[in-house]
C-alpha cells in the first residue's frame, strides 16, 4: 500500500467541504466556530444506526423541547422514549438521557472535551466520541463511520474485507486526519461518502480526491470495501392482537425496560418464535379470551438480527371491560410508537388503522 504517498487528502477534501457541505441543523459552516456541544451530542447519538433526513426532524424536536443539556436531564425518561419513538435502537434514547443526567449533575453541564472523557460516558463509544471531539471541540480524532470507511478503502485500495480490514482503515484514518480543521475533515469525508463516493455508484469524475485515488486508478472503485460474506437473516413469526375499545382506543401494553424495544409501548402479541403460528394456537397468548377474527393482510419489520412476519387478530371489547385489562389504552393514531409496532396497527381493519411511515433507518428497518 502506498500510504504515505497518498496520505494528504485533507487539503483537497477541505477545499471541497468548503463548497459542497452539506447545511445541516447541527452543524456550523466550514471553518466557523462549532456548535455547543450539548448540539454535536444529541446530533451524534442520533446518527448513529439512522440516516441524516430521518434525523433532521428529530433534532428539531428534541431541541424545541430541551434546549439545554440541564433541560434533557431533568425530563422524565418516559419522555425521552417517547419523543424518540420511531427513530429506532431505543438503548440509545434510555443512554442518551442517562448521559444527559451525568453531564448536568456530576459535570456541571459541560461536556469533556477528550476523547478518553468521552468515552466515560454513557452511550458514547469510540465512533461518538472522536466524532464530538473533533467535531465540538477541534480535536485531531479519527473519525471512523461507514461513509468514512468506504472513502479510505477506495483511496487507499485496502482490499482485506471488513470486517478485518477495520484496525487498517482506522490507522489509515489516523493518518490523514488533519490537526487543523479536524471537525470538518470528519464530516466533509462523511458528506463525499454520502453524496459522490457512495456505494454502488461512485462519482469519481466529481471527486475532490480522484488523482489521489487508487481504487479509481485501478477500476475496482466500486468492489471496494469488500464485505466477508453474511448469514442469511432468520426469520421470526408472531400474530399481533389488535384489542379495540367502542371507542377506537387500542390496547398498548410497556415493555420491559432491558432487551429488544426496552421500555417502549407495544401491542400485544404472540411469542415472536421461529415456526409460523395458527391463530387457533396463538389464541392462548392473547390478553383475554375473545372471538378474535383474522383481519387481511401481513407485515414484515427486519431488525438487525431477524426479520419478524406479522399477522394479526382483531377483537373488540366493551369499555367497562377494558377498563380491567392490564396496559394502556390510546387511538391508534396518537400513540408515539416503535416503527414494528406501527405496522402492526397498521393491519386493524378499516375505520381504525394508522399508516406505518416507511421505516426512516439506513438499508433496512432495525426496530
Ligand atoms: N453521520 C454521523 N455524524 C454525521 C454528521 N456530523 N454529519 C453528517 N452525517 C453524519
Ligand atoms: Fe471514491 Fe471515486 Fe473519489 Fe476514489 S475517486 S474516493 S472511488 S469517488
Amino acid at each position: 500500500m502506498s500510504a504515505p504517498r497518498r496520505a494528504n487528502i485533507a487539503a483537497p477534501l477541505l477545499k471541497w467541504y468548503d463548497r459542497h457541505h452539506r447545511s445541516l441543523p447541527w452543524r456550523s459552516p466550514p471553518g466557523a466556530a462549532p456548535m455547543e456541544p450539548y448540539r454535536v451530542w444529541l446530533s451524534e447519538i442520533m446518527l448513529q444506526q439512522t440516516t441524516v433526513p430521518a434525523v433532521i426532524p428529530y433534532f428539531g424536536k428534541f431541541l424545541a423541547r430541551w434546549p439545554s443539556v440541564h433541560d434533557l436531564a431533568a425530563a422524565p425518561v418516559e419522555d425521552v422514549m417517547e419523543a424518540w419513538a420511531g427513530l429506532g435502537y431505543y438503548a440509545r434514547a434510555r443512554n442518551l438521557h442517562k448521559c444527559a443526567r451525568a453531564v448536568s449533575e456530576k459535570l456541571g453541564g459541560i461536556f469533556p472535551d477528550t476523547v478518553e472523557g468521552l468515552l466515560e460516558l454513557p452511550g458514547i463509544g469510540a465512533y461518538t466520541a472522536a466524532a464530538i471531539a473533533a467535531i465540538a471541540f477541534d480535536k485531531p480524532a479519527a473519525v471512523m463511520d461507514g461513509n468514512i470507511e468506504r472513502v479510505l478503502a477506495r483511496v487507499f485500495a485496502v482490499e482485506t474485507p471488513l470486517p478485518q480490514a477495520k484496525p487498517a482503515l482506522r490507522a489509515l484514518a489516523e493518518n490523514v486526519t488533519p490537526r487543523k480543521c479536524p471537525g470538518d475533515f470528519a464530516q466533509g469525508m462523511m458528506d463525499l461518502g454520502a453524496t459522490v463516493c457512495t456505494p454502488k455508484n461512485p462519482d469519481c469524475p466529481r471527486c475532490p480526491l480522484q488523482t489521489l485515488c487508487a481504487a479509481q486508478e485501478r477500476g475496482i472503485a466500486a468492489d471496494l470495501p469488500r464485505k466477508v460474506a453474511k448469514a442469511a437473516r432468520p426469520v421470526r413469526h408472531t400474530i399481533a392482537f389488535l384489542l379495540q375499545r367502542e371507542d377506537g382506543a387500542v390496547l398498548l401494553r410497556r415493555r420491559p425496560p432491558q432487551g429488544l424495544l426496552g421500555g417502549m409501548l407495544e401491542v400485544p402479541s404472540a411469542p415472536w418464535r421461529d415456526t409460523p403460528w395458527h391463530n387457533g394456537e396463538a389464541v392462548a397468548h392473547a390478553p383475554l379470551p375473545l372471538d378474535w377474527q383474522p383481519v387481511d393482510g401481513a407485515a414484515e419489520h427486519v431488525f438487525t438480527h431477524f426479520a419478524l412476519k406479522i399477522t394479526a387478530l382483531h377483537g373488540r371489547v366493551a369499555t367497562r371491560i377494558a377498563a380491567k385489562i392490564d396496559g394502556q389504552w390510546q387511538q391508534p393514531r396518537d400513540a408515539a410508537l416503535p416503527t414494528v409496532m406501527k405496522k402492526m396497527l397498521g393491519l386493524l381493519p378499516e375505520g381504525g388503522s394508522v399508516r406505518s411511515r416507511k421505516n426512516p433507518r439506513r438499508g433496512q428497518a432495525r426496530s
